[in-house]
C-alpha cells in the first residue's frame, strides 16, 4: 500500500511518516485479522495527502460527497495504510448506546460485558468507520461526543471512563446532495476534519474499469464511462434519485457480460433494475439505450 502511494505521488515525507506510525503503533494478535486488505485502490493524490496529514496530526475524518465516489474505499484505504484494525458502524440501522459503548449481556447465568465497536476501537486503537453518519440519531452521537474530541474518553455506564488508546482515529462517511439527506448537527461536524470527495472523473472511472476489466475494448469502455457520467449528471441535477448511480452495479453487469450475457441486459439488471419508479426507470433506461446498442453482444465489448 506504501508504494501505491508513492505510485499516486504522495509527498515523500507524507510516506515517511506513516511508516513511522507503523513502526511505533503495533497491533495486537487477537485483532489483526481486521486490518484490511482492499480489493479496490482509491485513486486520487490530493485527497490522500489530506485524508493522510489529518489522520497523522490526530484528527477524526470525515469524507462527505454524493454517492458512489468511493468514500468507504478511501475509509478502508486508510485503515490499511496506517495498519490498524477496523471496525465499521452503519448507521443506517437503529445505532444506539448499546451497540457503540458496549452492554452488559447475561450467558451462562453471569453478566459479562459485550464491548461495542466504539469501545473495541478505543482498547485496540482502531480505525472506526462511521457509516453514513449523518443517519445517525442524536442520542447515539451524543455518546461519541467525548471520545470525538480532545477529551479521547468513552464513558461506559457501569464501569470506568476508558481512554483511547493513542492509535485511535473515527472517519465518519457521508452522503449528500439529494432530498432526503440529513444535515450532521454542528457539535458534531466540529469534530471532524472534513473533505469533499469530488465526483468520479471519466479519467478515474476508466481507471477503475480498466483495472479490473483489462480486456475492455477502447469503445466499450468509454460508453461504460459515458454512462456512469451520465447518470451522475442527471441525479446532481436532480432529474433522477441517486438509485441508479451504482459503481458496484455497474461493475456486476460487466462481470456478467464476461460471462456471456448481452451487455443491454446486464446493465439492466445492475442499474436500471435499482429504480423502482417506473417514470424513473424509463429516464434511466433512456440513458442507457444511448450508450449501451440493444443488440450489442458480450464478445464485442472484449478485446479477442
Ligand atoms: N476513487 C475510487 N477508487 C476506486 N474505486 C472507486 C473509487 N470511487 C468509487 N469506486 C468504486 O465505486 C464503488 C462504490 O464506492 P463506495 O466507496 O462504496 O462509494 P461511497 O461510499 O462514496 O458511496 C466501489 O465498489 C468502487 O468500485
Ligand atoms: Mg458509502
Amino acid at each position: 500500500m506504501l508504494e501505491f502511494l508513492a505510485e499516486q505521488g504522495v509527498s515523500q515525507s507524507l510516506v515517511e511518516e506513516v511508516r513511522a506510525f507503523r513502526r511505533f503503533y503495533k497491533v495486537e494478535s487477537e485483532v489483526a485479522d481486521r486490518v484490511p486488505v482492499p480489493y479496490y485502490r482509491y485513486y486520487g493524490k490530493e485527497i490522500w495527502e489530506m485524508a493522510i496529514a489529518a489522520l497523522l496530526g490526530g484528527e477524526n475524518l470525515l469524507l462527505t460527497g454524493i454517492k458512489a465516489t468511493g468514500k468507504n474505499v478511501l475509509a478502508e484505504n486508510l485503515t490499511a495504510v496506517f495498519g490498524r484494525p477496523q471496525w465499521t458502524t452503519s448507521f443506517h440501522i437503529n445505532i444506539d448506546q448499546s451497540a457503540l459503548i458496549g452492554t452488559d449481556t447475561f450467558t451462562g447465568g453471569e453478566v459479562r460485558f459485550r464491548p461495542g465497536s466504539i469501545y473495541e476501537c478505543a482498547k485496540y486503537g482502531g480505525f472506526g468507520v462511521l457509516d453514513e453518519i449523518n443517519m445517525a440519531k442524536n442520542e447515539a452521537m451524543a455518546v461519541m461526543y467525548s471520545a470525538l474530541d480532545y477529551r479521547r474518553k468513552i464513558d461506559v455506564p457501569g464501569y470506568q471512563q476508558i481512554e483511547l488508546h493513542e492509535a485511535t482515529r473515527f472517519i465518519g462517511t457521508m452522503n449528500y446532495g439529494y432530498v432526503g439527506t440529513k444535515e450532521l448537527n454542528e457539535a458534531f461536524a466540529s469534530r471532524f476534519m472534513v473533505i469533499d470527495i469530488p465526483p468520479m472523473s471519466e479519467d478515474k472511472i476508466m481507471q477503475i474499469l480498466l483495472g479490473e476489466f483489462p480486456n475492455l475494448t477502447d469503445e466499450s469502455a468509454a460508453a461504460f464511462t459515458g454512462l456512469f457520467l451520465d447518470l451522475q449528471k442527471k441525479s446532481l441535477h436532480s432529474e433522477i434519485s441517486t438509485k441508479a448511480i451504482d459503481f458496484r452495479g455497474l461493475l456486476g453487469a460487466i462481470r456478467a457480460v464476461k460471462r456471456g450475457l448481452k451487455p443491454a441486459l446486464a446493465v439492466k439488471m445492475g442499474i436500471a433494475g435499482k429504480v423502482f419508479d417506473e417514470f424513473e426507470k424509463e429516464l434511466v433506461q433512456d440513458v442507457i439505450d444511448l450508450r449501451i446498442p440493444k443488440n450489442a453482444t458480450a464478445e464485442s465489448i472484449f478485446k479477442k
